[in-house]
């Protein structure tokens, strides 16, 4: 079984992107056949400075390598070092509907937004499926929020299929060139809020950093906003972000006691965000030391995306092949 995800280098990633992603990325590492990269492509879009680009595409890197993805076991690379995909992307976007690019959720949002949308934005999803499809990739863990790019992905493929595979079957998937992915989403993580409640997002200036200082992840928690309750008050955990966020890190039993205290009252806002820090420092301070030492040996990371692209491109040239005998570019 092939599983492969990405992360766009667009910025730093928060607590929502391990929640939400990376975490599952660790979990199903020994499930399968790993391909994980750095979307460096689709950051092209928010992402117009060199050196900026080049500085979060390494980052998402050693995020990957500090978090405990292991070079060994999977194929680590940056989406752009294997050109292959940008061709699949073009035979994909030859049998993409256009409706179906105008009603995936960047699109509708940059619209509702009166933003200027670039060609980039529209074929953004078309790029996903060929990242996807290129690897015949089996399994894709993604937050909730890729689950239309997923669904679109598998149309790409039957639709590719259906027209150029005679022996294609649409009810089994046997027989085609593409084979068709599964989405993995965590339906319990599957929106981590922010420091204000909205979904923690790199767009909203609300994340509590993966990999931040001491002092910028202290910041982000302490400014999580909480109502106005008193502190002998009993409190409603459904309705607060820093409980929401405990929930991430605690066992239920934990979070169970945590509860229980927020109901009895007499224990303020600021406790709780505390006990959240110092959750946070207990899972991430070895990731953290970790990605320090990377930092310090470049040579080494760079070397591990080297010949994980090299492995990508060995794999994708194959299937890319497949594709373009089918459709008669060779
Ligand atoms: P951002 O919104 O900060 O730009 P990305 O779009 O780069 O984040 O998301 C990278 C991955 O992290 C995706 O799989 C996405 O679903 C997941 N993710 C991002 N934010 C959250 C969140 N708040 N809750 C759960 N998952 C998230
Ligand atoms: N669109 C994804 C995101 O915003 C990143 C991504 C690009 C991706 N290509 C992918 C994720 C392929 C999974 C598979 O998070």
């Amino acid at each position: 079984m092939r599983i492969l995800s990405g992360v766009k280098a667009t910025g730093r990633p928060h607590l929502g992107n391990y929640f939400g992603a990376i975490r599952q990325f660790l979990a199903l590492q020994s499930q399968g056949e790993g391909f994980y990269f750095v979307a460096d492509l689709h950051a092209l879009d928010l992402v117009r400075d060199a050196e900026t680009m080049r500085a979060y595409s390494l980052g998402v890197a050693l995020d990957y390598l500090a978090l405990g993805l292991d070079p060994e076991r999977c194929t680590l690379f940056v989406q752009s070092q294997v050109p292959e995909v940008s061709e699949l992307m073009w035979v994909l976007g030859s049998v993409c509907p256009m409706g179906q690019l105008q009603r995936a959720h960047g699109y509708k949002d940059a619209v509702a937004k009166a933003k200027e949308v670039d060609f980039g934005l529209v074929a953004y999803p078309v790029l996903m499926a060929a990242d996807i499809l290129l690897y015949r990739s089996n399994l894709v863990p993604v937050g909730k929020d890729q689950k239309q790019h997923l669904e679109l992905t598998r149309d790409l493929a039957v639709k590719f299929n259906v027209t150029y595979c005679k022996d294609f079957d649409p009810e089994t998937g046997a027989g085609g060139v593409l084979t068709l992915p599964e989405a993995h989403i965590l339906e319990d993580v599957a929106v981590v809020p922010g420091t204000d409640g909205q979904k923690m997002s790199k767009s909203y200036d609300n994340t509590i950093p993966l990999f931040g200082t001491d002092k910028q992840v202290k910041k982000a928690i302490m400014r999580i906003v909480t109502d106005s309750t008193a502190v002998d008050e009993p409190k409603d955990p459904t309705a607060c972000n820093v409980f929401a966020l405990l929930g991430l890190f605690l066992t239920p039993a934990e979070l169970g006691a945590v509860e229980a205290s927020y109901r009895a009252g007499g224990t303020g806002y600021g406790a709780y965000k505390t006990r959240l820090l110092d959750a946070y420092h207990a899972h991430f301070d070895a990731a953290r030391a970790k990605r320090a030492e990377l930092e310090q040996n470049l040579d080494y990371v760079h070397d591990v995306l080297r010949r994980g692209a090299a492995r990508a491109r060995a794999v994708g040239g194959e299937v890319l092949g497949d594709v373009q005998r089918a459709c008669g570019l060779r």
